[in-house]
Formats: C-alpha cells, structure tokens, sequence
C-alpha cells in the first residue's frame, strides 16, 4: 500500500431531511455537519488527500473551512452517489499510482471516530484486501410482503449494516464501480460494487454513533455525540 486518498461525497440535496439547507451543511456541536466529516478524516496522518465531490450548483462550500485545507480538492458531484464518488476517483486516478488505496466516506457521517478510522486503515494494511466499517444488525427483522402482513423472520447472525468508510485499492475500485455504472446497476456503496467484482471485502466493526444523518432525529443525536464527544 503506498497512499491512502479519500472520497467525499457530498453532493446530494438531502431530500429525506427537507428543509431548504441540505443536510451536510446544517450546523450541529458548533459547525456545518461536513466539516465535522472532514476534520475526522483531516485527523489521520495516513490520508494523502481528500477530493470532496460537491453540487456543481452548491453555492455554500464557502462557508466548510477544511475545503480550504491544503490536503482538499473538490470535483462536481453526479445525479447519484455512486456518479459522485466517481467522480472523485477519476481525478484521484490521475494523480495516484498503481499501489494507491482508496477510502469512501458519506459526508453525511459526521461522527467518525480516529480510533476507528485507524483501525480499518490497519486492517487492510495487514490483510491487502479491501475493508470497510459495519456493525451488527441487533433488531429482530421482518420480511413483509406488500399487503403488510409478515411474511418471514429473517435470520439476523449473519446480518452487518454497512457503515462508511470503505477502503480498497484505488484503480481496483475505480475498475469496478465504473463497471457497475456501465451496467445501469443501482450501486448504494462501493463494496457492492468490488463484490460483484469477485473481490474479497472484510468488515471491521464500526461504532453504532457512525450513523449516516437522514432525517431529523439523526441531527440532534449527532450533535450529542460530538457534544459529548468535544467535552462540551
Ligand atoms: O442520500 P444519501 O444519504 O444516501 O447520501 C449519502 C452521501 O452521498 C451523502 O454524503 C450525499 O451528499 C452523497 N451524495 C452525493 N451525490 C449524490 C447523492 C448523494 O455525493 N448525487
């Protein structure tokens, strides 16, 4: 592994959450939620570079700091997620080499801690193969069919919910996600994408706080972590 690079993606409307501000730019423990998300990844001295891909229309990118940090470049984002993250990859294949690794990271996970974060770089340093972070599923699940009426109780041992971030070889997933694109497939994280590739993707287990900020509630818990966090 020669340099880890991180992709941002940070250029959806937020719809789920409405409201006129999209949720990365909300104020929560003192800052707009993105810049919580990329002090988090500014922390680690193993990241090289952060390319933060925006709403080519985001008029509010002035106001995150750290996108003025000397480790920061932005893209346009794309219609979708996957479309932003790759954005990011391209400009990031232009400037890495062969050996570089990659990791993903929703701006809309605020609450990353370093301690996690340096786990999953250590795990993929000592295995050479892509990992991301996830935690198990602790609710019992259901399987409904369209009329509301259960139809299954799904087995939940085997059950992860995949977190951010996602950390692969650069040129690896590039190959991949651009595949899956190609193809017109729905792709919700980059791990989908290098499994289909046939690549191995391990899970490190993430903090249940790691949680990607959707709908309201979520801004208020976030705050309180990061609160808590901060000693506030
Ligand atoms: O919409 P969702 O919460 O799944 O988005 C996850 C992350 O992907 C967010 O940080 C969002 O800003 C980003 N995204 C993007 N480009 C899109 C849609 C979402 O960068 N077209």
């Amino acid at each position: 592994m020669n340099s880890i690079w991180a992709v941002v993606p940070a250029a959806g409307s937020g719809r789920r959450l409405g409201g006129e501000i999209p949720k990365q730019y909300r104020e929560i423990a003192g800052a707009p939620l993105m810049e919580h998300t990329l002090r988090a990844l500014l922390e680690s001295p193993d990241i090289r570079g952060i390319v933060v891909a925006l709403d080519p229309s985001d008029r509010r990118a002035d106001a995150i700091n750290s996108l003025a940090d000397v480790r920061v470049q932005t893209t346009p984002g794309g219609a979708e997620r996957a479309d932003s993250v790759m954005a990011g990859l391209e400009l990031l294949a232009q400037q890495g080499s062969e050996d570089d690794w990659v990791l993903v990271h929703d701006a809309a996970r605020p609450c990353l801690p370093l301690e996690s974060l340096t786990e999953l770089i250590d795990r993929a340093r000592q295995s050479g193969e892509g990992v991301i972070l996830a935690e198990p599923v602790a609710d019992t699940l259901k399987q409904v069919a369209e009329n509301g009426q259960i139809s299954a109780t799904v087995d939940r041992q085997s059950l992860w919910r995949a977190q951010t971030p996602q950390l692969f070889p650069l040129f690896a997933l590039r190959a991949a996600l651009g595949r899956c694109l190609e193809e017109g497939l729905s792709v919700t994280d980059e791990a989908m994408a290098m499994e289909r590739a046939g690549k191995p993707v391990h899970v490190v287990e993430g903090p249940s706080s790691n949680i990607k900020v959707t709908v309201e509630a979520d801004l208020a818990f976030a705050d309180l972590v990061l609160r808590k966090r901060g000693g506030q």
